[in-house]
């Protein structure tokens, strides 16, 4: 056993979080206020939409954004096989069917094609999520959606920063959704919002969030309380200050364990041409036709030298319980790319608090694991 841990995320927390936190704490202002409205204002300019829309967390963010671009019960979403629980619970939390289709095997995100087959007359939206920090194909998929109709929503929770073509995840879709969970490429502990350029979607985002009151106890729509906290915003402003540091961190560092493992037979992540990859996740796929030991064999190899991995997803979503519980067909039928990466990824650290000497320290390790040289 080696006595470091190399951990597989770890958010970055320096003295500028702390000191901002400190003073919106120091302002008195806790819920509402100066700090939320700065970072709404400072996010919605670095993604270059018109609204920002701070929620409590990615998953309202999803449910929000879903609700406010018009799906209802009985709608069909169309959601990728492979992807966090929260983007499919978003639609069913609404009363809507999600739709689960395929992925390409070389990004993780949703298959345009495949899309294209599960469209029915009852599809409302489709949910493309920009899977590990690379983005799905949006100029594809914004003109599929524009052709049928229907409404596009961005889940760019692992997507802070990233681009196609200089134009950022989350400025794309009709809305997106952004999460700021912990171990987020930014974070504010817990928390999301929503982006959109569109006035009247901001507005239902906006009464959603907080009672449907359009001013005090004037209830207008239907509304919950989705709203974050100063503490929160004031760590969100923070972090977005730093936020291209910190992926670029996680470029460098994906960049040099692309480049030491390049011989090993793992099949590495790719940035396709025109896109900007912010490496929320550095994911190798184990092939049994390339690579002696299994995926599992290999985390196992590397917890026991220090390197802490995990599985981004170990189920394509129609294998969880609960839509098998539902009817749901297995992946393997539905999504068989889904299936194959669920069997062989491998999420190695690439989060920016490594050093040089760690990420040289996880190549060696691989390789070893590997049966190589070190
Ligand atoms: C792809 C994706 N969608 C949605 C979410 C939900 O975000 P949250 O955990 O903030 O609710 C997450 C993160 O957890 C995610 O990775």
């Amino acid at each position: 056993m080696s006595s470091r841990t190399i951990r597989i995320s770890e958010p970055l927390l320096e003295e500028d979080d702390i000191t901002l936190v400190l003073e919106a704490l120091r302002s008195g202002w806790l819920s509402g206020g100066p700090y939320v409205e700065k970072f709404e204002e400072e996010f919605a300019k670095y993604i270059g939409v018109k609204h920002a829309i701070t929620v409590a967390n990615g998953t309202m963010a999803l449910i929000a954004a879903l609700y406010a671009a018009g799906v209802r019960p009985g709608d069909e979403v169309i959601v990728p096989c492979f992807t966090f629980a929260a983007t499919a619970a978003a639609v069913v939390a609404l009363g809507a069917k999600p739709v689960f289709a395929d992925i390409e095997l070389e990004t993780y995100n949703i298959s345009v094609e495949d899309v294209e087959e599960k469209l029915t007359r009852r599809a409302r939206a489709i949910i493309a999520v920009h899977l590990f920090g690379h983005m799905a194909d949006m100029k594809r998929l914004k003109r599929l959606a524009e052709e049928e109709n229907i409404v596009l929503i961005e889940d760019a929770a692992q997507a802070h920063g990233s681009s196609l073509e200089g134009v950022k995840a989350g400025a794309w879709g009709d809305a997106a959704a952004f999460s700021f969970y912990a171990t987020k490429n930014m974070t504010m502990g817990e928390g999301g919002a929503v982006t959109t350029s569109n006035d009247e979607i901001a507005w239902r985002v906006r009464m959603l969030r907080n009672h449907g009151q359009e001013s005090k106890y004037n209830h207008v729509t239907f509304g919950l309380n989705m709203r974050i906290t100063s503490l929160q915003a004031a760590l969100g402003l923070a972090q977005l200050r730093k936020l291209e540091r910190m992926n670029e961190a996680r470029r460098r560092n994906a960049r040099m364990l692309s480049e030491g493992l390049r011989d090993t037979g793992l099949i590495l992540p790719v940035e396709k041409p025109g896109y900007r990859h912010v490496y929320h996740q550095y994911v190798v796929r184990v092939d049994p036709e390339r690579v002696d030991i299994t995926r599992d064999e290999l985390a196992r190899r590397l917890r026991e030298r220090g390197v802490e991995t995990a599985v981004h997803y170990p189920r394509a979503l129609p294998d969880q319980p609960f839509y098998r519980a539902l009817g749901y067909p297995p992946a393997e039928k539905i999504c068989p790319n889904a299936a194959i990466a669920a069997q062989q990824v491998l999420s190695l650290p690439v989060h920016p608090k490594l050093t040089h000497e760690d990420i040289r320290y996880v190549i060696r390790a691989v390789r070893e694991a590997l049966g190589m040289e070190g």
